[in-house]
């Protein structure tokens, strides 16, 4: 069985937000890509439950979108994890394939999505949903981005502007969320205003080199700037997450599969 680590990062709230209860955790999930880790995904969950978060955040590619999508162990993950937690859950690029070309896929897109939703998934597409934690006021929102930010050549520019006619504008006096499953599109996301973006995708850039980082991106660009971590601009932050799966390039060196803690002070 593959092994994960778990990864923490401290997310510092500004002094006017918050509230008087402790500081709180909660887990990102990225690219988690139909693994399984013990039987029914059991090792992960543990180690989620062991965490204690008031949420959990699906930056998605939660499933396989080959042609018989493999896509069990995410939903039995999702079922489970929704006996316990509020789950926050924006799609990634399988997702979006899946769903997009019903054809295809013979509607297993549809399937799995009804599926989440009948666990309780809070399944954001291109939506916000408001929730009080530990007395912060959260804003979450899942942003879907278009195919052509996809793309392995060719890719798409995103902006600000083009975000908001997607979302409408940021929660003011709220701390945004945003999920976008391509960090790619950092400056467009802090622009747009969100206050913490969490993101995965990358895979880390599958192999890592000390002093140059991830080396190259599902998508086949060189040395991503945004592979793994925390990075800040202008005040906003975003966590991506070199994942807890593996697919496109099934090779990880000094690039540990991993579960991410986020740490709310
Ligand atoms: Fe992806």
């Amino acid at each position: 069985m593959a092994e994960f680590k778990v990864t923490r990062y401290r997310i510092k709230l500004s002094d006017d937000l918050r509230g008087v209860q402790q500081p709180f955790s909660a887990i990102l999930l990225s690219d988690l890509h139909n693994a399984s880790y013990g039987d029914g995904n059991s090792v992960l969950l543990q180690a989620i439950r062991n965490e204690k978060p008031e949420a959990v955040f699906v930056a998605g590619d939660m499933l396989v979108s080959t042609e018989k999508p493999q896509m069990d162990a995410a939903l039995s993950l999702m079922d489970e994890l929704t006996k316990q937690y509020p789950v926050y859950y924006v799609e990634g690029n399988h997702e979006y394939k899946v769903r997009q070309y019903a054809e295809t896929y013979g509607g297993d897109g549809d399937r799995f999505f009804e599926a989440i939703c009948s666990f309780g998934v809070h399944l954001l597409k291109n939506s916000c949903e408001r929730a009080d934690i530990q007395k912060m006021p959260f804003t979450i929102w899942g942003y879907e981005l278009p195919w052509q930010c996809y793309r392995r050549f060719r890719r798409n520019e995103l902006t600000a502007a083009q975000i908001t006619e997607a979302l409408g504008e940021p929660d003011e006096g709220r701390y945004n969320i945003l999920l976008a499953h391509n960090p790619m599109y950092f400056e467009a996301y802090a622009a747009w205003g969100a206050d913490l973006t969490l993101a995965g995708h990358l895979h880390g850039g599958v192999v890592r080199l000390p002093h140059f980082g991830g080396v190259i991106s599902p998508q086949l660009q060189l040395f991503p700037k945004y592979d793994r971590g925390i990075f800040k601009r202008r005040g906003k932050q975003m966590v991506v997450s070199a994942g807890i799966g593996s697919h496109s390039i099934p090779i990880r060196i000094n690039n540990p599969l991993e579960l991410v803690v986020l740490d709310f002070t």
